[in-house]
């Protein structure tokens, strides 16, 4: 059962709060939170009636037991649809089923054991400018993991013959685009500038052309007979299991788009946030050799000996508890409900808390305290199951997350296996919360070659 300690913020309060909420909704949240309990209700902007929880009963109901009178917003969907189109991540229903069991088949584990040798051709690469860049002093990590996980992602999505720069320029016009709609989501009452400026003109243009690259690309790839095993040739040679048909050029461009901006941002967050903690808190970077050392001394690195990296992965989950990339989610209510007596009005958005329920401390012990045991020696087989829910939960939850778990694994043993790291600069590193919860400044780290 649900903790029962919860209120109401009144709308005075939340009209007060909206100039803090663009700024930091995370500091917001977390104040309501501490102040009404895990479960609160408030008024986004003062008008629109929402649900906020971080209680992981209240959690998992939504996301998994009657998840399916929770679909996302439909703002949210409508400003998603405008600029990619509909596929995975913003459809529901059948269409989103069809979809989503064609797509699962690119990040089985066979798949994945299959993606290594070209992972580790990218990081080979990325390793080989890192040293360089790591003995000019210190490294912007955000703009490293950038490049690394932009690689990584791209050429799973697109395979090997995707070039670098090819990659890095499209997607920064995806990324462009990308922070567009968020910012259509986030502050909607600009809404009229952005069609007087030229901006929504501006960017359908942009969107235009991404979208030309990527079917050219298509319809190389359907001309072209390789081994890779790369999810865009996948997609293009399986036919749905119901009809046998096979996708659309069309629908194979959203999807693999969708895929492009659901994979990229996210994982460079990841990896930049485990970058940070690990320097502030270095005590744990010898335990970390020394597993690398032991699992890899001898062998080559393989994907069921990434999974023996057990407390490596502890220090990933317990950065990606404190920091999770998405530090919320959000669902609307499609009928009336009612959740442990709390009632949830058909139209009320309830906003799964993610950055809350890992900091909840109903839950968890100290939790602003960076401590990876919470997930050594079984631990986290004892806590709830959305206790934790940095890729969310239910049948949504994250497609991809055996793969960044793979590709964060990979940068991390890769560079905690050679060098020492130090924070260049002690400045507290606030948070910069939009759709992802990301620093809100450079973080330059000094990496410091070992034994050399
Ligand atoms: C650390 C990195 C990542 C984090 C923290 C993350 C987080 C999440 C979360 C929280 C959701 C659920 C959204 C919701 O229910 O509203 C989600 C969904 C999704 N993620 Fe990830 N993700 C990551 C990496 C990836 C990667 C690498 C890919 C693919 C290349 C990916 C593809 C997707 C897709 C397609 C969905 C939508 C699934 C659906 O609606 O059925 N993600 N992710």
């Amino acid at each position: 059962m649900g903790e029962g300690n919860r209120h109401t913020v009144s709308i005075l309060e939340s009209l007060l709060d909206t100039t803090e909420m663009v700024k930091n909704p995370v500091e917001v949240f977390e104040k309501y939170r501490k102040k009404h309990g895990s479960t609160f209700k408030f008024n986004f902007g003062g008008l629109r009636k929402t649900i906020v929880t971080a209680d992981p009963d209240f959690l998992e109901y939504v996301l998994k037991e009657n998840n399916s009178n929770y679909h996302k917003s439909h703002i949210q969907v409508k400003r998603f649809v405008e600029f990619q189109g509909k596929g995975l991540t913003n459809s529901h229903g059948d269409y989103w089923l069809r979809q989503r069991k064609l797509l699962s088949l690119g990040f089985t584990r066979s798949r994945l054991t299959e993606m290594l040798p070209l992972q580790l051709q990218v990081l080979q690469d990325f390793m080989n400018d890192f040293d360089a860049e790591a003995s000019k002093g210190a490294v912007n990590i955000h703009h490293q993991m950038v490049k690394f996980t932009l690689r990584s992602v791209g050429k799973s999505l697109f395979g090997s013959q995707m070039g670098n720069e090819e990659l890095e320029r499209f997607a920064s016009t995806i990324a462009d685009i990308q922070s567009f709609i968020v910012k259509k989501v986030v502050q909607p009452y600009l809404m009229p500038w952005y069609a007087i400026s030229g901006q929504n003109q501006k960017y359908q243009e942009m969107r235009i052309k991404g979208d030309q690259i990527v079917l050219n690309y298509i319809e190389k790839r359907r001309a072209e007979d390789t081994n890779e095993s790369d999810i865009l040739k996948l997609i293009l040679s399986t036919p749905y299991k119901d009809t046998g048909e096979f996708m659309s050029d069309e629908t194979v461009k959203v999807e693999i788009l969708q895929l492009l901006v659901a994979g990229n941002e996210t994982s460079t967050t990841a990896a930049t946030w485990a970058f940070y903690l690990l320097a502030k808190h270095p005590e744990h970077i010898k335990k970390i050799r020394n597993e690398i050392e032991t699992v890899f001394a001898k062998e080559e690195i393989s994907y069921k000996g990434l999974h023996q990296l057990s407390y490596t992965l502890a220090v990933l989950n317990e950065s990606i508890r404190i920091r999770p990339p998405f530090w919320m989610i959000d669902r609307e209510a499609l009928e009336d409900d009612e959740f442990n007596g709390i009632k949830i009005p058909a139209g009320t958005t309830v906003v799964p808390y993610i950055y809350g329920v890992h900091h909840n401390n109903k839950i968890w012990d100290n939790p602003n305290i960076f401590d990876p045991s919470r997930f050594e020696n079984g631990n986290e087989k004892k806590m709830h199951q959305f206790a934790f829910i940095p890729f969310g939960g239910g049948p949504r939850v994250c497609i991809g997350q055996n793969m960044a778990i793979m590709q964060i694994l990979l940068v991390m043993s890769s560079i905690i296996r050679n060098y020492d790291i130090e924070l260049a600069d002690t400045n507290r590193v606030g948070l910069h919360a939009m759709m992802l919860l990301k620093p809100d400044g450079p973080i330059q780290i000094n990496f410091k070659k070992i034994n050399s």
